[in-house]
């Protein structure tokens, strides 16, 4: 089978040095001993954390893992015949393991798929555990399912109906996932992103209730005059930049508001003034969620009818380098997705 499998670089004054070999390599096999899916991969979505890795700026990076870590699929084997009604079922793969329902964080060492020793997504086949692949959402392509898993972070802010919510940097993934998700919840989102167009596309599009752009030093005094009269204040900030953000939003966050990080890519820190602790804000480090979680965002994808913002579609690995080249510039709005081909089903 074809996997897009991450070999060292050599470091030089390019940004993204370690690369990304499109190789065959052996199709994985199911291990008896464990309760284990073999998925054929339909499609497959792209994230920052791909750019990292290849940046050599992410932790535990291994080479000759097979990268990704979204996928949907099609499943070909199952390891015990217990569960072999499955074979034939369409499925999105959970990326976090180690992660049951502990609302606070994982119980057991978590690791998300696509750097070794858990093989990624970016290939024709995979294995995982049953326990991790749900049913896709029926109203969703595999395209639009397969964007979802890393990009749906954010239950940690606890939005509830009504609220106003800042998310930063709309044009990326995850900022956008979270946007569909705040507005179906009934919350009021704001948003900021370096691109105008991107903002007015988060409104118009996606029912964002303003944005600023993050690139004006002033945008925090901006992002206040756009609040409600009846609502002059940030219940919470998901944010995916880190750095100053802390002390940006302290004064529009309400006593006790909440600060949700899943990712910095603008800095990797955030300042924590002593103005958020006496205000009492709470900050909060964010992966995905817990498997429970994973199943209810489903069901409510499901519920709300949901779809996810996609930038472009490619079929076949081959596109591979457009895409990395989009995603380091922060051209897209929205995911973006490989669709692979069907036609090269393997006889098992
Ligand atoms: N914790 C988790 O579970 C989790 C899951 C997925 C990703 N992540 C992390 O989250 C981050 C975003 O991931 P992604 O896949 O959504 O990335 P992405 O699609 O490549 O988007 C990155 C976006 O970051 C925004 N940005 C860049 N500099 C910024 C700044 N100074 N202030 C505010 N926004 C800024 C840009 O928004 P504009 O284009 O609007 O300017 C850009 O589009 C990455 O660091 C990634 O590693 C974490």
């Amino acid at each position: 089978m074809k996997a897009l499998v991450l070999q060292k670089g050599v470091k030089n004054d390019e940004s993204m040095y370690h690369d990304v070999i499109l190789r065959e390599v052996p199709v994985p096999t199911l291990n008896p001993n464990n309760d284990e899916v073999l998925i054929k991969l339909q499609a497959v979505s792209f994230n920052h954390r791909e750019v990292w890795i290849r940046k050599g700026l992410y932790p535990g990076i291994k080479f000759n893992s097979i990268l990704g870590s979204d996928g949907v699929g099609i499943v070909q084997a199952t390891s015990r015949n217990e569960f072999s009604h499955l074979v034939g079922q369409k499925v999105v793969i959970n990326p976090g393991f180690g992660w049951e329902k502990d609302p606070k964080g994982p119980e057991s060492k978590y690791a998300i798929l696509g750097l070794l020793p858990l093989p990624g997504t970016f290939a024709d086949y995979t294995v995982v555990p049953r326990a991790e692949i749900f049913p896709v959402p029926k109203h969703l392509s595999s395209a639009e399912a397969a964007a979802l898993p890393l990009a749906a972070t954010f239950v940690k802010a606890n939005v509830q109906p009504g609220e106003n919510v800042l998310i930063t940097g709309i044009g990326g993934g995850v900022a956008l996932t979270v946007l569909n998700f705040v507005s179906r919840i009934g919350a009021n989102a704001y948003v900021t992103s370096s691109d105008e167009s991107k903002i007015k596309k988060a409104i118009e599009q996606l029912g964002a209730k303003g944005g600023v752009n993050y690139r004006e030093e002033e945008w925090p005094t901006l992002l206040k005059t756009l609040l409600p009269n009846d609502r002059p204040f940030l219940d919470s900030v998901i944010d995916g930049a880190g750095g100053e953000i802390a002390s940006q939003t302290v004064k529009l966050l309400r006593p006790g508001g909440i600060i949700s990080c899943y990712g910095m890519t603008s800095v990797p820190a955030i300042k924590f003034p002593m103005s958020a602790v006496l205000k009492n804000i709470e900050l909060k480090g964010s992966t995905m969620g817990s498997r429970e979680e994973f199943e209810k965002m489903l069901n409510f994808v499901e519920e709300k009818k949901i779809r996810p913002m996609i930038s472009g579609v490619w079929q076949g690995f081959e596109h591979t380098p457009e895409i990395f080249e989009i995603m380091n510039k922060g051209k897209q709005f929205g995911k973006l997705v490989i669709e692979l081909p069907q036609n090269n089903v393997q006889k098992l």
